[in-house]
């Protein structure tokens, strides 16, 4: 499962993850600036992406949706905004367009 990242430099990259790894486990294991500082928690919101073509994915929950709205305050939170410990690598989610957000 191939996902297409735009780091904080502005750089593309594509990176390969295994079905059922987590999305933030991914960018973190890359070297990529994202620290999943609480372990996928959902509470530390280091893990924050903005995800251009994500609207196959399952529905954030709502310590997701707590977690996003609290942090609007602090960084931009779009329409687009996900906390990538909370998605689950599936087949379907190939040639995902990932961009991850300004540090928290
Ligand atoms: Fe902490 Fe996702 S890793 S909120």
């Amino acid at each position: 499962i191939t996902i297409n990242v735009t780091t904080r430099d502005g750089e593309r990259q594509q990176i390969d993850g295994v079905e059922g790894s987590a999305l933030m486990e991914m960018l973190r294991d890359a070297g990529l600036g994202v620290d999943g500082t609480c372990g996928g928690m959902c509470s530390c919101g280091s893990c924050h992406v903005y995800i251009a073509n994500g609207a196959g994915l399952p529905a954030p929950i709502e310590d997701e949706q707590d977690m996003l709205e609290g942090m609007a305050e602090i960084v931009e939170v779009r329409p687009s905004s996900r906390l990538s410990c909370q998605i689950l690598l599936k087949p379907e989610f190939d040639g995902l367009e990932v961009e991850i957000a300004p540090q928290f």
